[in-house]
């Protein structure tokens, strides 16, 4: 039996005949043609005032943080559950994060406890979008704008996702978006940082230029470019733009096949929700996501052990996440959280992603097979 792997990144086809192109035109630094219409894309398609392409989320992360002007001493509250960028683009300027507990339903930060956790140091509100699924943004909202907090929206697993209507990554005064090949739509390496703001718009592209207003000598706007603020390298390469090129114009398919799987998923587990042997992924009202991640949560980490042991053995490759960052060794001496972490600790525990990846349709009855038998 093929074993069958936790992911496998799909190319639509086009990606070789893009970057061809790009060799062909002669421009491979950043900014090129397919960096232009990946921009386009992004701001068609959320409404985003500026998108601009970088390395990877955590570069994207790494400007907002940048653009936010934090101070060492400052303070970002954010979820635990979480990769580790979330808080590293922060603490390299730095600043402290200060954790609080995750919604069990959701498993995003727990919009309730957010409040009481603000202190005068207190200067970003980072809600991290778990697999896709968009946090109570109504709620961060209000807090962030009655506090005078600037909100960095974790958009890295959340392109194609929405809020009430609104895309994920715009809700916020400045959003990330990941294209790790992990992620629904691919560059190998890859991000994006969207922000509305005109003035943060002018300011990322100078950061994201090394600190020089080269962008705007390349349209007209100056007649030399010139060092003018701190930044550093953050833009892609016309190959990788090429390449992501080829998967945005398929977003909408790679979405809806993602979107069959993910269902497929959630109603064969229903029975086993119903007997009370695991809980699937809850989706808030008014909330749409792009089945980036279908994750189980089962009752304890010996069970988990197990389950995971046995998927293997029959094959199916499943993983975990995340070691939540307030316990992690370097976290433990550089943050702190505010109140219990009940939900962080006990669901990273529990919870188990199944593989889901375009092309796994043939297979997925297997691993749907070989979950109930591991159970
Ligand atoms: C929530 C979250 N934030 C940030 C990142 C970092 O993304 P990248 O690998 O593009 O830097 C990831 C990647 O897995 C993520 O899941």
């Amino acid at each position: 039996m093929n074993p069958i792997p936790f992911n496998k990144p799909f190319m639509t086809g086009r990606e070789l005949w893009y970057i061809a192109q790009a060799h062909t035109n002669g421009h491979l630094s950043g900014d090129g043609q397919f960096t232009k219409k990946c921009h386009g894309w992004l701001e068609q398609r959320t409404g985003a005032k500026r998108a601009l392409l970088t390395h990877s989320c955590t570069a994207a992360l790494e400007m907002a943080a940048l653009l936010a002007d934090l101070q060492p001493g400052d303070e970002v509250i954010m979820p635990s559950y979480t990769f580790v960028s979330t808080a590293n683009a922060f603490v390299m300027r730095g600043a402290v994060p200060v954790f609080v507990d995750i919604r069990p339903d959701t498993l995003n930060i727990d919009e309730t406890k957010i409040e009481a956790a603000i202190t005068p140091r207190t200067k970003v509100i980072a809600p991290v979008h778990y697999a896709g699924v968009a946090c109570e943004m109504d709620t961060i909202m209000d807090i962030a704008q009655r506090h005078n907090l600037i909100v960095i929206e974790d958009a890295a697993q959340g392109i194609m996702s929405t809020y009430k209507g609104k895309p994920l990554g715009t809700i916020g005064h400045m959003g990330a978006y990941s294209f790790h090949e992990t992620k629904n739509i691919i560059a190998g390496e890859g991000g994006a940082l969207l922000v509305s703001d005109p003035q943060l718009a002018e300011r990322a592209e100078i950061i994201r230029e090394k600190g020089t207003n080269r962008s705007q000598f390349f349209r007209g706007q100056v007649d030399k470019y010139t060092w003018v603020d701190i930044g550093s390298s953050y833009l892609p390469g016309e190959v990788i733009a090429a390449f992501l090129w080829a998967q945005m114009e398929e977003a909408d398919s790679i979405t809806a096949r993602r979107l069959a799987l993910w269902d497929k998923y959630h109603e064969a587990l229903a029975p086993l929700e119903a007997q009370g042997r695991l809980r699937r992924p809850v989706v808030p009202e008014g909330c749409t996501h792009n089945a980036h991640m279908y994750y189980i949560l089962l009752d304890s980490l010996e069970q988990r052990t197990r389950v995971l042991a046995n998927m293997k053995s029959q094959g199916v490759s499943c993983v975990f996440h995340y070691v939540p960052l307030h316990s992690a060794p370097y976290g433990v001496k550089n943050s702190r959280h505010h109140g219990d972490m009940q939900h962080t600790n006990q669901q990273s525990d529990n919870l188990l992603r199944l593989p889901l990846w375009v092309g796994l349709e043939e297979e997925q009855e297997r691993v749907i097979r070989a979950l109930r038998e591991a159970l």
